[in-house]
């Protein structure tokens, strides 16, 4: 029985292993940089592709293959290429798809860098980006040129947690004969799997969610044989953005326990949201999980839960919203998110601070916002941590 016909939580325990002579019964690590020909013939055969195999950890290593087998095992695609990080993967992704002339539409309600990577960086050699609205449907298909390669987009989108219908989104791209991209950083395939709504390529920044515990920077790319086990791995294998062995373990570690922390992420942002919305100091709560959610119908479908990450606005700005971040005492002010430490952050002066004012306003990031990655706290303490801040602000 191949490893694809088991569940979720079976291909995410034992996928993509296979024993050594020791008969470890955890994956081993391989550090080690290149491996050893036992001839001279041997060496050329594996140089040639006449003898598929090891010959350079840029290339291939058996705990990242073990990491790769067992991730695309879990979206349901046929290959995974893992990277040095998220940002290598869209990187990757960007420079394997597309040449110059090309261009590609991109939803405006993403992660900063991917910003800036699109803008500063891919569109330095005769590449074009166009940044439309999320959920505006119409205006991902007015963009689309003759030239377009592929939409890309988040779902949930970072940090206002916009839902997209991928189906509908896909049937746009294929009518058209782009590709789509979705970033599944927030979800992982514990809770949605693009590949299965028509999406073509899966982006991950495994740093999040997959590694679960704030340790590893990482990524990956997950799609079809000829994409990505062709094109990106190309581009990968030459450019050198690969992952290393070390991560790769903690990832594959990390995929084992992917199912139940995410439902217990998504318990616990699902309890502060509600409890937000009580607050008077609060405006506004994003998270798909509410009823208030513009989406939440659509992210019922879609979604397995409603994940670990969840935004408000704070009537008072960004005098309001650094003053709660600065009353907690428990929780950690970082960027980052997917961990199983509550983290808290003011996007407009962090993950989205280097976007021009005008792209920030476009992306709804207001000065007010306060974006919350729920950990695995008790949910009790995470809230007497917000309240500290909250009660302080209604005293002003
Ligand atoms: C949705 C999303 N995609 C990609 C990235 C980039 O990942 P990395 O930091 O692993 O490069 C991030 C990082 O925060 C993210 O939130």
């Amino acid at each position: 029985m191949s490893i694809n016909e088991y569940s979720l939580d079976t291909i995410a325990v034992r996928g993509g292993q296979i024993r050594t002579h020791e008969c470890e019964q955890s994956e081993p690590i391989f550090p080690t940089s290149s491996y050893v020909f036992e001839t001279a013939a041997h060496a050329a055969a594996r140089f040639s592709g006449e003898d598929p195999g090891n010959i350079y950890s840029r290339f291939t290593n058996p705990t990242v293959r073990t990491f790769e087998e067992r991730l695309a095992a879990m979206e349901g695609g046929a290959r995974c290429v893992a990277t040095s990080s998220g940002m290598a993967a869209i990187m990757t992704t960007c420079y394997s798809l597309l040449e110059q002339g090309d261009h590609f539409v991109s939803s405006n309600a993403i992660f900063g860098s991917t910003v800036v990577l699109f803008n500063n960086y891919i569109t330095k050699f005769g590449i074009d980006v166009s940044f439309v609205p999320l959920i505006d449907y119409d205006a991902w298909e007015a963009a689309i040129t003759p030239k377009t390669k592929f939409l890309f987009l988040e779902t949930p989108s970072n940090p206002l947690t916009e839902i997209v219908d991928i189906a509908r989104l896909a049937e746009i791209a294929h009518r058209k004969n782009c590709l789509l991209v979705v970033d599944n950083c927030f979800c992982t395939p514990a809770l949605q799997k693009p590949l299965e709504f028509g999406a073509d390529i899966i982006i991950h920044s495994a740093t999040k969610y997959i590694d679960g515990q704030g340790r590893c920077i990482g990524g990956a790319i997950v799609g079809d044989e000829e994409k990505v086990g062709e094109t990106c791995y190309g581009f990968l294998r030459t450019a050198g953005p690969s992952m290393s062995p070390f991560n790769a373990w903690v990832f594959l570690k990390g995929l084992e326990t992917l199912r139940i922390r995410m439902k217990a992420h998504s318990e616990n942002a699902l309890e502060i949201a509600q409890w937000l919305e009580t607050q008077d100091a609060v405006e506004r709560v994003n998270f798909p999980g509410l009823e208030s959610h513009p989406q939440h119908l659509l992210a019922k479908q879609q979604q397995k839960d409603f994940g670990g990450v969840l935004s408000f606005v704070l009537k008072g700005g960004k005098n309001a919203a650094w003053s709660v971040i600065d009353n907690t005492r428990l929780l950690s002010i970082t960027a980052n998110l997917g961990d199983a430490k509550t983290t808290i952050t003011h996007p407009a002066t962090t993950t989205h601070c280097r976007l021009t004012d005008e792209a920030r306003v476009k992306a709804g990031i207001d000065d007010g916002l306060v974006r919350i990655a729920a950990g695995l706290e008790d949910v009790d303490d995470i809230k007497n941590d917000l309240k500290i801040g909250l009660d302080k602000l209604g005293k002003n």
